[in-house]
Formats: C-alpha cells, structure tokens, sequence
C-alpha cells in the first residue's frame, strides 16, 4: 500500500505550501487538483462554454489532455501554469468544478495519477472525503478570513493592488460556493487532522503533520 496524504482546506489556509513541503521532507509527489480544476476551467472559457453548462464542462474536461507535474500544468500541450491563475478563471473555478460530470472525470484522473506515481500528497477540497477516504492521513487546514486574505494580497498576481477587505470577500465568496454545493462540497473528513494556521509557520504545520504521520494513526507503511 502506498503513502497517500490528502491535503484539503479553505482557499489561502496554507495548502499549496504545506503539500509541498510535506512532499519534500517524505519524498512525495506532490498534486494541486485545484489546478486541474482550474485547467478545465480556461479550457472551457476559451471554447466560449457558459460554466453553468454542466455538460458543455464536462466534454470540456473529458477532451482535455493534462498533465500537472512539478508544479507546472499543461493543458493540451501549452503551459499554462500562469494563466490558470488569472482573475476570469478564478471567479469561474467554483461554477465549472461544482458539476458532477466534471468532477467525475477529475477525480478518475487523479486517482490514476497517484497509481502511477505509486503515492502522493494530493491537495484539493474533497481529498480525504471523497477522492482517497482511505489516505494514510488526512489534513484539514483553516485559518482566519484576514489572513487568508493578508496571503493572497501577497501571492496572487490577481489580488496584487487590491485592497485586503475586496480580497477576502472574493474568497469568502468562493469558500461559500466551495462549501455549499451539492456534490463533494469542502468539508473536513471526521478523521481528519485539523490544523489552524493563522498564527503556525509552514514549518510548523509541517511538523504537526510529520508527527502525526510517525505516530499510530498515520503510520507510513512504505510503497508498494
Ligand atoms: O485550490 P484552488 O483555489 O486553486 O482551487 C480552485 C477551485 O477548484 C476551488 O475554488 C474549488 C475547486 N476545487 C474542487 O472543487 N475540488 C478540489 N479537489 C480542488 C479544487
């Protein structure tokens, strides 16, 4: 049985950095499925498909060639690593990704890349509830509206010049739709490691998540 730590949580709690630093201290691949949203997202968008068209998005998805590695994404043999992150794609992200077709396909996807990897830590919203219910650990990261919005002001080319206040209640706005919609909606799974990281370092909560794993429930049990 391989190692599988499933990664979910609010937009700007922390996720993309713990999962990469978790990746690298056990040696891990590392798969930001936000991305693969994101990727279905642009494709759709470009096509001029309406992101309330469930199955206009789902075709989307199903013909999309991707491939996220390295933390680089490419969709139908472009990089388009940057542009996934672009504003038109970030307010579309939660209507595309809400429809059960699209995530079917997502998650069939997923699956097959961590199979082939042998492993992973995979990020995402519905990782430890619905994609990997049986993860070796499952993590679940909050932090608070401000400082979630304090990180993306500082990250996120989209949010750069934006006032804090406007940034976090396009978030609030997001995590609403994330966590309201019918199908795999955000939510900690109830064996989940729940972690606040409003006032944790990275190194912190990488900590908390490495002990966790070296301690009875999450026991790394080796690949193959
Ligand atoms: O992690 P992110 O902010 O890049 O994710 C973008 C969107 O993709 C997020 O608002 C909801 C969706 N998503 C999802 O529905 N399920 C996942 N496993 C990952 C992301």
């Amino acid at each position: 049985m391989s190692i599988v730590v499933a990664i979910d949580g609010t937009a700007g709690s922390g996720k993309s950095s713990v999962a990469r630093a978790v990746g690298a201290a056990l040696g891990l691949p590392v798969l930001d499925t936000g991305a693969m949203y994101r990727a279905v997202t642009l494709r759709a968008m470009r096509a001029g498909i309406d992101p309330n068209d469930a199955a206009a998005c789902a075709e989307a998805a199903r013909r999309a060639r991707l491939a996220v590695e390295d933390g680089r994404v490419h969709l139908d043999g472009e990089d388009v690593t940057v542009a996934i992150r672009g504003p038109e794609v970030t307010a579309a992200v939660s209507t595309v990704s809400a429809h059960p077709e699209v995530r079917a396909e997502l998650v069939a996807r997923q699956r097959e890349w961590v199979a082939r990897h042998g492993g992973g830590v995979v990020e995402g919203r519905d990782i430890g509830t619905v994609v990997f219910p049986d993860a070796t650990l499952k993590v679940f990261l909050t932090a608070s509206p401000e400082e979630r919005a304090r990180r993306r002001a500082a990250q996120e080319p989209e949010a750069v010049g934006r006032d804090v206040d406007a940034v976090r209640d396009a978030l609030a706005a997001r995590d609403a739709r994330d966590a309201g919609r019918a199908h795999s909606p955000l939510r900690a799974a109830g064996d989940a490691l729940v972690v606040d990281t409003t006032d944790r370092s990275i190194a912190e909560v990488v900590g908390l998540v490495l002990e966790r794993l070296g301690s009875g429930t999450g026991e790394p049990r080796g690949t193959g």
